[in-house]
């Protein structure tokens, strides 16, 4: 099987063509397109300037995406898409060239909900000896809009545990980042800069930590970085505060998601942990991850993808379509803002 997989929920244009031999999932080509630069002049995303500018991509990207496959379009088995959640201009702009593809082309069409397509990033194969999850499993997703933690008892029946009451994860990033002045998206240039700092200067707060759930909130850590900002005057501009501030500030995050991850995997007693979205390119947040994993008391295998398929992009949607199969009507497929997973 090989599936065409088109992803434009924000401002990314990803097109990917995955091929699946037995349990074996390869990417052929990944083609991702990003207006994260036009974005960043205004210090984040213009959602109708995101939608225009995958109107700009989604053909080039997708004729990319073909040509480095190198197959024509009579060998594909499927188009998959994501139909939400996201903005809705850059969604339509998705999900109305696949339909008129799968139509032109009479290919079966799959809808694919961005969020579930960010874990079957861990079901892609990145090497010869290759391991995917394995049932039960908690799920951490963590990116620009959503903190979830889930509990997978296979491909189709999951539970929704926790997630954030306000900010996302990568919310606080970009939120904090911004009050530093450092660009969008925050997460890398934070992370960059918390390497030459010491975490410790600064105290900041865990919030929900002890919640005794798994809900989290990101909203309180935000405004405490401003508050501390308001009280250094003008010894916030040295880069030897934003150095620390930033170790503070991915530190704090990490240690939540941490915590109340490996709760869950606790909890509910399950040996398979797996992470998606942004976030999850984080390297203080998958060195961390690992060493809980490896903790006696712990004990579970840690899935994390690669950090180009952690971003959005369409070999994620193709991979989970490889799993998820109903075929719909092109004519009757909506792209929603709002999908719910749960
Ligand atoms: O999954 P994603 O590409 O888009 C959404 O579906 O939201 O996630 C984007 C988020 C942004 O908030 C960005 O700051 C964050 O992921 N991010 C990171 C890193 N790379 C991207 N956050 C922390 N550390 C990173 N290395
Ligand atoms: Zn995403």
């Amino acid at each position: 099987m090989i599936i065409l997989g088109i992803e434009t929920s924000c401002d990314e244009t990803g097109c990917a063509i995955l091929q699946k031999r037995g349990n074996r999932i390869t990417i052929l080509s990944n083609v991702v397109a990003s207006s994260a630069k036009l974005q960043a002049k205004y210090g984040g995303i213009i959602p109708e300037q995101a939608a225009r500018e995958q109107i700009t991509s989604i053909i080039p990207v997708t004729e990319q995406a073909l040509n480095e496959a190198r197959i024509t379009n009579k060998e594909l088995s499927a188009i998959a898409v994501t139909q939400g959640p996201g903005l809705i201009g850059s969604l339509l702009v998705g999900v109305e060239t696949a339909k008129t593809l799968a139509l032109a082309w009479k290919k079966p069409l799959i809808a694919v909900n961005h969020l579930l397509g960010h874990f079957y990033a861990n079901w892609i194969a990145k090497s010869r000896r290759f391991e995917t999850p394995t049932f039960p499993c908690i799920g951490l997703l963590v990116s620009g809009g959503h903190t979830d933690l889930v509990l997978f008892q296979d491909h189709d029946t999951y539970k929704y545990l926790g997630g954030t009451r306000d900010d996302a994860a990568g919310e606080c990033f970009d939120k904090c980042a911004r009050l530093l002045d450092l660009p969008y998206p925050g997460g890398p240039p934070i992370s960059q800069l918390a390497q030459k700092g010491d975490s410790a200067v600064f105290s900041l707060p865990r919030p929900m930590i002890g919640s005794g759930d798994f809900d989290f909130s990101f909203s309180g850590l935000k405004t405490a970085v401003a508050n501390l900002l308001h009280t250094l005057q003008e010894s916030k501009s040295t880069w030897r505060v934003k150095y620390d501030l930033a170790a503070a500030i991915e530190q704090a995050i990490v240690d939540v998601l941490i915590d109340k991850t490996i709760k869950a995997a606790l909890k509910y007693k399950v040996k398979n942990i797996m992470v998606a979205g942004g976030v999850a390119a984080n390297e203080k947040l998958r060195a961390a991850l690992e060493k809980s994993c490896k903790l006696k008391t712990v004990s579970c295998k840690l899935f994390i993808p690669p950090a180009y398929l952690c971003t959005d992009n369409g070999a994620m949607i193709a991979a989970a379509a490889f799993f998820h199969t109903a075929v719909l009507d092109p004519l009757k497929l909506q792209a929603d803002p709002n999908l719910s997973l749960y």
